[in-house]
């Protein structure tokens, strides 16, 4: 069985998701983190190439700029993509709240950059690594280099049972899911829940830039030609606008019953 949590950036997506996965003990796969570690791996090799190449004249005290990414830039790493690819499946298997002790003990928890990496100071779930993850997830050699990585993630657990979450879980990456979800909120209750987390995390932030973050991102993900952010044809729709996380919560799991030839309740593992 497989449920994908759908929906645009703050709509809640990870916290239903990773809730459910706990719930019934299903594995659990996070998308957007996995084009979030990518945009550090990218940002991290375009400022090496770039110190490679001011090699001898760089100011040693003079701090390395955060490099933003244009077209030429996604084109000049597209050669780089399955290597990239391949370090992100490496660590796939952290994503996962069924992964064992002793794979995760190997291969570290990786959501913070690795020692003294040009985007070290960034946070993975921030919105500079979000914007710079979007732009990526707009061409479509990434979409493809990460697609066959989240299918083998699903076939080799669905048996078990899998809550995915991410923009195009129901549409690309498993048209076939027993059910999926589209979570949509405001832009300002989004921006306001990813604030007050931020703060919660001691992120700095700031309200009204957030705002903005996530209305430019809400365009670029929704206007781009390949799997742009839009619900499946047969998604559940929920506005989580006025809504806490139980109620969230308790209409999904109200649909996961209706959907599941066996109360996911009477399961045992
Ligand atoms: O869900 P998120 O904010 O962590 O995702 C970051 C970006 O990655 C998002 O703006 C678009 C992209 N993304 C995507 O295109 N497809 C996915 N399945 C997940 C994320």
């Amino acid at each position: 069985m497989v449920i994908c949590i759908d929906g645009p950036a703050g709509a809640g997506k990870g916290t239903v998701a990773k809730a459910l996965a706990a719930r019934f003990g299903w594995h659990y796969l996070d998308t957007g983190k996995l084009y979030r570690r990518l945009a550090r791996l990218v940002l991290d090799h375009l400022a090496q190439a770039t110190d490679d190449s001011s090699e001898g004249t760089k100011n040693e005290g003079t701090p390395r700029p955060v490099v933003t990414l244009d077209s030429q830039a996604v084109d000049a790493i597209a050669p780089m993509l399955p290597a990239l690819c391949k370090r992100i499946a490496q660590q796939l298997a952290t994503h996962d709240p069924q992964a064992t002790q002793a794979t995760q003990a190997t291969q570290g928890t990786h959501d913070q950059s690795s020692g003294e990496s040009a985007s070290a100071s960034l946070s993975l779930d921030g919105e500079e690594i979000g914007a710079v993850a979007s732009t990526l997830a707009a061409d479509p050699r990434v979409r493809t280099a990460l697609l066959a990585m989240q299918q083998d993630f699903v076939a080799q657990r669905r048996q078990h049972g899998v809550v995915l979450d991410g923009r195009d879980t129901g549409t690309v990456i498993c048209p076939d899911a027993t059910l999926k979800v589209f979570l949509t909120a405001s832009a300002e209750a989004r921006a306001r829940r990813r604030y007050e987390q931020n703060l919660a995390n001691n992120i700095d932030c700031d309200y009204t830039a957030t705002l903005i973050a996530i209305q430019r991102r809400d365009i670029l993900d929704a206007n781009r030609s390949v799997a742009p952010l839009k619900p499946a044809c047969d998604a559940q729709h929920l506005d989580s606008t006025s809504m806490s996380e139980a109620e969230v919560l308790a209409v999904i799991m109200t649909w996961i019953d209706r959907a599941m030839p066996t109360s996911p309740t009477q399961i045992t593992f």
